[in-house]
């Protein structure tokens, strides 16, 4: 009988998701395997089970296309994430659903493409006896013993073209602009971007900020006649003696909702500078659209990595970016903890020698 393979997108999405789901069905190919879409996340695995077979005219047009294919939840019976990233554990009989799912469908191994909350579940179904591999996605690029996850270079793509963009904006009006960016508790959209974007200011959340600093920049600024400032925000950044900024209230069973600080630092700037400040919150845009060039090569060597692990034999274990070259780490080791900025790191002190205000 023929191998068969499965293939779930879970959390939020990002581009290349559809890139990595057409690498892994041709490496499967390649095996003479065939490989099958899980439709809605984990829970397509269960009754009424929704599939979809990944076939040779299913990957028409699917390495530059953004989302993905097979949909996904970042919500329900299988979140793994609750409140500021707390862990959840998953309920042995849900477990035991999953492996009935997959003896139902014939699969003989999971591949998981997702980010802190679902490479968490597949190393839950793991520790279950599930055959499952881990690709890592997520546009925080958040994840421990990858340098990159896929899909955050197109989203600090993303970021940088709204700094070009609200550059010229600021100018014309001697603004202060300020732009939030995403990334939850890390601040690597917002460092990337924001030196690759001039940005003045950037806030991430490893760095607590102060307004005297920021004001202290714009001073400094308007000093030299530069009559603008751009100024970038991750969306955990917060001020010394304050808190993160989330949207709304908490919802049981899911993660925090973060947003909002974009707008209390325009108005606290707007009110002690006296200058005219405007927000731009980027939102959304950051994780639509068709991913980059880097992104799609990197989403190809995961796809087709993650599938030889699976022909290997080694479960449990995720493909990871090393720079150099592509390596397999336990996915436990990568969900453990986030991986955040290092503030004394390259990219950090390279913002500083460049003069940009960090916020301290
Ligand atoms: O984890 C990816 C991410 O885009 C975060 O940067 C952001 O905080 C969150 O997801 C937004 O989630 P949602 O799409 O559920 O609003």
């Amino acid at each position: 009988m023929t191998k068969k393979i499965g293939v779930v997108t879970g959390g939020g999405d990002c581009p290349g998701l559809n890139a990595v789901i057409r690498a892994v069905a041709k490496a499967a190919r390649g095996h003479g395997w065939e490989s099958v879409g899980i439709l809605g996340g984990f829970e397509g695995l269960l009754t009424p089970r929704n599939t979809i077979p990944l076939d040779y005219r299913a990957l028409d047009g699917l390495l530059t296309r953004g989302g993905t294919i097979l949909g996904t939840a970042n919500r329900g019976r299988f979140s793994a994430k609750v409140g500021h990233g707390d862990s959840r554990a998953l309920p042995t009989e849900l477990m035991e659903e999953v492996k009935q799912g997959m003896n139902a469908l014939g699969l003989h191994a999971l591949i998981s493409i997702g980010g802190d909350g679902s490479l968490s579940i597949a190393q839950q179904m793991f520790e279950h006896g599930i055959p499952v591999v881990g690709v890592p996605k997520t546009i925080d690029n958040d994840l421990q013993g990858t340098l990159m996850t896929f899909g955050f270079d197109s989203a600090v793509a993303c970021a940088t073209d709204a700094l070009d963009r609200l550059h010229s904006t600021a100018e014309s009006h001697n603004r202060v602009m300020v732009l939030e960016v995403m990334g939850r508790y890390a601040g690597w959209i917002a460092l990337f971007a924001g030196v690759a974007g001039g940005a003045d200011v950037i806030l991430i959340p490893e760095i607590p900020f102060t307004y005297e600093s920021i004001c202290a920049k714009i001073q400094e600024r308007e000093k030299q006649g530069k009559r603008f400032t751009l100024v970038i925000v991750a969306e955990g950044a917060k001020p010394k003696d304050g808190a993160m900024v989330a949207r709304r209230e908490q919802q049981k069973d899911r993660e925090a909702r973060l947003g909002g600080i974009g707008d209390v630092v325009t108005a606290e700037l707007e009110q002690r500078t006296g200058k005219e400040c405007r927000n731009c919150v980027l939102g959304h845009l950051q994780r639509g659209g068709i991913p980059t060039a880097f992104d799609r090569a990197l989403c190809s060597i995961f796809g087709a990595e993650a599938v030889e692990l699976v022909a290997r034999g080694e479960f449990g274990k995720m493909v990871a970016y090393q720079g150099s070259h592509i390596a397999s780490i336990d996915i436990k080791e990568a969900v453990g903890s986030l991986k955040t900025v290092n503030p004394k790191g390259s990219l950090a002190t390279t913002a500083r020698a460049l003069g940009i205000c960090m916020g301290d």
